[in-house]
């Protein structure tokens, strides 16, 4: 088999073979094909697009080129969460739980935050002590005993996926929707998990802008995992305007926190709430509205908090972080951000306000660059609220020698205030 002839095919949109697409992915794997000519194969994609067959015969060999865990020692069933990715997305820390609670066992895998969007293993390591890098059998023995355990990808899992991403990321390849779900499904199948609930965001803080594109992507990775024996399914999320109140680390581990106590109840809450009850859906825990009904009560009783205290301890933490908020680092520096006039609060970019938690130090935008895990943005009021001129509209919070008052400059310029006459 000849990679010109591939490129050749895929260029004059022909679809190629189940034994193509396997030879392409070994080969590139194993440093038998150079990055130019994989760099064009992936450009005639990102332009041809791929048949549902070619993208799951890519998403298979993906999968297949490094580690696939088998968790059937765990339980026949278990389910995992994947988000395309946001602002203020803290989601994992309250599902994992509360799923965990009812009985569902929740071996989940999660990245680390990259760009404007963060990712909940920093998230869960601004807790001292808590370890996201358990061996495989370490995980194993905290679900099973707890019901749930959130650890970093290894490093043996997909690598095909890994050095494909790294070309696509410097080749602008990254945005085809075939190439998204291929990546973001081999990495959710080599884990193993029998369900599989994804969370594809829309808006200008995620991947996908519009809702179009979010539904096609969204139909793509659902029709790859069902086609791999996987029950899958997806809902489409608001990602117009940061998930709740909390951008940062800590601070989002506070706001889950208060979720599952049951003290914050709004957007994220009730988003929350959702994927909860389509994951023990999916599980065969009921109809959607009936495990909604069982995922709330789960937080009502305290069973969900209970969870998230106890899986904190089995991973190293210590559980008292989530009552006494003070024992986080805290931040250095703290600047204050009030409305210049009555209005009602806008978000006019919300990629552009992860941007600001980032140069607070709460992201990275170098792979495995040391974060400020005090640092990001408290949403005092949230979009949509009335606001009035000289009230508090938020507080940013850093630890390294940063500028903050122009960063809250910057806020300001994205998260507005529209006068109501305007409305
Ligand atoms: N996340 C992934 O894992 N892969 C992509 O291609 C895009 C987002």
């Amino acid at each position: 088999m000849q990679m010109y002839d591939i490129i050749c095919k895929k260029k004059t949109n022909k679809e190629l073979s189940t034994e193509e697409i396997n030879w392409l992915v070994k080969e590139f794997t194993a440093g038998n094909i150079s990055d130019a000519q994989m760099t064009a194969f992936l450009m005639a994609v990102y332009f041809n697009s791929m048949t549902e067959r070619e993208t799951l015969d890519l998403t298979l060999a993906m999968e297949h080129s490094g580690d696939v865990l088998d968790l059937s020692s765990i339980d026949k069933i278990t389910v995992d969460k994947h988000s395309t990715g946001g602002v203020g997305d803290k989601t994992t820390l309250f599902i994992a739980p509360t799923v965990a609670s009812l009985g569902v066992k929740v071996p989940k895998m999660s990245g680390r935050g990259l760009g404007h969007t963060g990712g909940t293993i920093d998230k869960l390591e601004s807790i001292e002590g808590f370890n996201t890098s358990l061996s495989f059998d370490e995980f194993s023995d905290v679900v099973k005993s707890v019901g749930c355990a959130v650890v970093g990808q290894t490093g043996k899992l997909t690598p095909a996926d890994k050095k494909i991403y790294a070309l696509r990321d410097v080749t602008a390849t990254v945005d085809s929707i075939p190439l998204i779900a291929s990546s973001i499904m081999s990495k959710k199948l080599a884990t193993g998990n029998s369900c599989i609930l994804l969370d594809v965001k829309c808006g200008s803080g995620a991947f996908m802008k519009d809702k179009e594109s979010a539904k096609a992507l969204a139909d793509t990775m659902v029709k790859i995992g069902n086609n791999a024996g996987r029950n899958c399914a997806a809902l489409i999320t608001d990602m117009t305007k940061p998930l709740g109140r909390a951008i940062g680390n800590s601070l989002e581990v506070i706001e889950a926190a208060e979720a599952l106590k049951g003290k914050e109840k709004g957007e994220f809450f009730d988003l929350c709430i959702e994927l909860s009850a389509n994951m023990l859906s999916l599980a065969g825990k009921g109809t959607p509205e009936e495990c909604a009904v069982m995922a709330k009560e789960a937080v009502e009783s305290g069973k969900a908090f209970n969870k998230f205290k106890e899986m904190i301890s089995a991973q190293g933490g210590s559980p008292e972080v989530v009552e006494d908020y003070k024992l986080f680092k805290q931040p250095k520096f703290i600047h204050e951000v009030y409305a210049d006039k009555s209005g009602i609060v806008t978000c006019n970019d919300c990629e552009a306000i992860g941007l600001v938690s980032l140069s607070l130090g709460a992201g990275r935008t170098v792979k495995d660059a040391p974060i400020d895990h005090s640092a990001g943005v408290y949403l005092d009021k949230l979009c949509g609220e009335r606001v009035e001129k000289g009230e508090k509209i938020a507080t940013l919070y850093s630890s390294i020698d940063c500028d903050m008052a122009k960063i809250g400059e910057r806020f300001s310029s994205v998260y507005q205030i529209t006068d109501t006459n305007l409305v």
